[in-house]
């Protein structure tokens, strides 16, 4: 089936060869095409160029966006859409003067969902996970990664990777599943945490590499969660089953996590909101793309990534939701990028290089998705009539999406 969009008032992140991502001064560079066409075939991009230029096609559909703007769909690089349940109650709680650190202290925050997770079944996580899939599917994103972390049991843990190697048949969005085992330590292993390292290496990692349940291996390195070494030994592991790190670091300390990850190559260093000048320093020139998550900041208010700073030391940034009961109980890439823009002062080109093709990058599908690309998926977002792509992170709270095509198809 042969589409074509025609009039296209501004086809956005246009890259004639593919490239993997873009760092510091080429962050600011968003490459356009004024008054485009697009032509679909099947679930593949198949040519594009000035309305000037339009060949002559034999399209089943044509779609005149006059007006419109036409952009890759987001690439969201670290969720934790399958959970149990919500955490509503410890947000009133916040709202009443507890902190995120008190509640988990108590035996609230990651413990609370796992508990809700452990007692629930696989198909009805999978019924309540679906429908944020759904959701984020709706606001414009075209490939996700996805975590487990709230099982911390053999059995909760590989009923959480089910859930999204199923999401990932069942949906056209592209799915990338990570085993985050070591999220926290469960209340059963809290004074045998040897315990616990051993039965993700021995009991758990063999079984999701044998049923082939996740491509990347993450870790929680923090204060009172998982040590640098801790981190190490299960980055180590995870890459002997096969699997790539991409772990969550500096979010509330800094204590060496960004060094551990870049020496075992993570393909991502996440969270980022306490960031020295050493951090900084060791991402300079590593395979390992540091991303933000300005909506966690937001809902926890706790400071955001300094952006600026990063991408002046030349180092690229990607943006991702975070999408998770407990620190971000949102999955809208289009708040992401407009917070990025309005409390973390990059400019939209910046964040939308970030929300796309620095995002694919950080989930390993920068060769197919992340730009307008020759040969790369038909993931795209036609936005309503406005005025210039600048409406996007400037109207932040309107929806400005008319259309989401995931493998050429609108969804
Ligand atoms: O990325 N920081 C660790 N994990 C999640 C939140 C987990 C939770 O509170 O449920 C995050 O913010
Ligand atoms: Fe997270």
């Amino acid at each position: 089936m042969t589409t074509l969009l025609l009039n296209i008032q501004e086809l956005l992140q246009v890259r004639e060869t593919s490239i993997a991502k873009v760092s510091g001064a080429e962050m600011a560079i968003l490459p356009t095409l004024k008054n485009a066409y697009l032509v679909l075939e099947n679930d593949i991009i198949s040519d594009f160029g000035l309305m000037e230029n339009l060949p002559k096609i034999n399209a089943d559909l044509t779609i005149d966006a006059t007006g419109k703007i036409v952009l890759p769909t987001w690439c969201d690089s670290h969720t934790h859409i399958v959970y149990a349940g919500n955490r509503e109650g410890e947000f009133v709680d916040r709202i009443n003067g507890l902190s995120y650190e008190e509640i988990a202290n108590r035996g609230g925050g990651i413990l609370n969902s796992a508990q809700k997770l452990n007692e629930t079944l696989e198909e009805e996580i999978y019924e309540q996970s679906k429908v944020r899939l759904e959701e984020v599917m709706h606001l414009g994103t075209g490939a996700v990664e996805i975590k487990s972390g709230y099982g911390l049991t053999v059995e909760g843990e590989l009923k959480m990777l089910r859930v999204i190697k199923k999401l990932a048949q069942n949906y056209p969005i592209t799915i990338k599943s990570t085993f985050l085992g070591a999220h926290a330590y469960p209340t059963l292993f809290k004074d045998n945490k040897r315990g616990y390292i051993d039965c993700m290496i021995n009991e758990m990692l063999p079984q999701i590499a044998k049923e082939k349940l996740a491509h990347y291996v993450d870790v929680f390195c923090e204060t009172g969660y998982f040590t640098v070494a801790e981190t190490e030994e299960i980055m180590v592991a995870g890459i002997q089953h096969g699997l790539e790190p991409k772990i969550h670091v500096n979010q509330f300390n800094s204590i060496g996590g960004i060094q551990a990850g870049i020496k075992h190559k993570a393909l991502s260093v996440d969270h980022l909101e306490v960031m020295t000048d050493d951090d900084i320093e060791a991402l300079k020139n590593s395979h390992t793309m540091p991303v933000a998550l300005p909506s966690c900041s937001y809902f926890l208010s706790i400071p955001y990534t300094p952006a600026r700073k990063m991408i002046a030391a030349g180092l690229p940034l990607a943006l991702a939701t975070d999408f998770n009961p407990g620190s971000t109980p949102s999955g809208n890439m289009n708040f992401v990028v407009a917070t990025a823009c309005i409390k973390m002062k990059m400019t939209p080109q910046e964040a939308i290089n970030a929300a796309t093709i620095n995002g694919a990058y950080a989930m390993g599908v920068s060769e197919t998705h992340g730009s307008i690309t020759k040969g790369k998926k038909a993931n795209l977002i036609l936005t309503k009539a406005i005025t210039s792509y600048y409406q996007l992170p400037y109207a932040f709270g309107s929806n400005l999406i008319e259309a989401v095509f995931l493998d050429g198809k609108i969804i």
